[in-house]
């Protein structure tokens, strides 16, 4: 009985899924749940601050969740292939997936920055991968036209079976506090994660009473559709994860924040890589999307939209999706060259004692 044996095996009871399906697993999930009090005292203080490490996943993002779930599916119904459009980190999931089951992976990533670390995962898992002259939604209704008309799978957050996956990390939360939390802060993009987690945290609340989370979707400024009302064009932002102008579940996630009390909020990227170095700071190094959770519940703190008087005593989980290691080059972008010495001991000395 693996201590971690992947998010089917543990928790494949409480999915919605056709008889048909057939594990394929890299034994995701059972991610940390970190505490972070100092982060909270910088904060405000009064509260218990938790992140819940996503990039801890076989390839390092909670997409894994979602992706065992829909290619053990597609592959138990006979698909050869998958298809999924992608900003990085559900390329590098689909491929890997994909390649544990034998299945041919296409992905289709946007013209502009995907991580380098995303890529390389995607091409190392063997992956074809295929740029196109457009954004993330282009590439998404590209990819959904061809599921419609080819037999390859689409493994899209438009696929169900993501969705089933990824409410695992609902049930997580609730088995390692006990209840759910207070509230819970993450990232929205194309809105399947935001959506996930409600399904999920509602199902746990009805099967074991653990109560049931308000929620802060938190997009990036130059790509907040759901916080303007409409779709945008051009969306940019440092968060290249979420660069998303029209996502597939807007509507679901603005139920989610509704019905859940919560909302759904924007930051600027300076926020999000303030927030980045702040969570570094206390030893959780998260790609740029994946700090802007938290991001946005230090601008509610700040403006007064959340009292810290409301969280006293309270409980909030910050949901971390992707590893730093994916996106080196935001760090190394900003990173001063190594200083450079001989290799004496009285050089190493002087540098770091002061020449005396
Ligand atoms: N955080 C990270 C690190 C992501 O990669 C994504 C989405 C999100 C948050 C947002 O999740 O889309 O469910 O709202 N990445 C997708 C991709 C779009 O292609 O990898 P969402």
């Amino acid at each position: 009985n693996s201590p971690r044996p992947g998010v089917l095996a543990r928790y494949g009871a409480l999915l919605d899924l056709p008889p048909h399906t057939i594990p394929v697993t890299l034994q995701e999930g059972d991610t940390p749940l970190i505490p972070m009090p100092r982060l909270a005292e910088e904060l405000g203080g009064g509260f218990e601050l938790f992140v819940k490490f996503e990039g801890m996943n076989p390839t390092g993002s909670f997409k894994d969740r979602g992706m065992t779930v829909a290619i053990s599916e597609a592959f138990g119904r006979g698909a050869r292939s998958v298809i999924c459009a992608s900003t990085g980190n559900t390329a590098a999931s689909a491929a890997a997936y994909a390649a544990r089951a034998g299945m041919r992976a296409v992905v289709i990533i946007p013209e502009g920055k995907v991580a380098a670390g995303k890529l390389a995962g995607a091409v190392a898992y063997g992956a074809e991968v295929i740029q196109i002259e457009g954004s993330f939604d282009d590439a998404l209704s590209l990819v959904v036209q061809i599921s419609q008309h080819h037999p390859i799978a689409l493994v899209n957050s438009l696929n169900p079976y993501r969705l089933e996956g990824q409410k695992t990390a609902a049930f997580e939360i609730c088995d390692q506090l006990g209840t759910a939390p207070d509230w819970l802060c993450l990232p929205v993009g194309n809105a399947g994660n935001i959506t996930s987690y409600w399904m999920g945290f509602r199902q746990y609340h009805t099967l074991k009473g653990t109560g049931l989370p308000r929620i802060l979707g938190v997009q990036a400024a130059g790509s907040a559709p759901l916080v303007l009302g409409h779709p945008v064009e051009h969306p940019e932002t440092v968060a290249t994860a979420i660069r998303i102008g029209k996502p597939a579940r807007g509507e679901q996630a603005l139920e989610a924040a509704e019905q859940s009390q919560g909302r759904i909020i924007a930051v600027t990227d300076e926020e999000i890589l303030h927030m980045q170095r702040r969570l570094a700071a206390s030893g959780v190094w998260v790609e740029p999307a994946s700090a802007a959770g938290l991001a946005g519940l230090a601008r509610q703190l700040r403006e007064g939209q959340l009292e810290l008087s409301e969280l006293r005593g309270k409980r909030v989980v910050g949901i971390c999706t992707g590893h730093g290691l994916k996106d080196p080059e935001i760090i190394a972008h900003s990173m001063p060259a190594p200083r450079r010495l001989p290799a004496r001991l009285a050089a190493l000395e002087d540098a770091l004692l002061g020449a005396a």
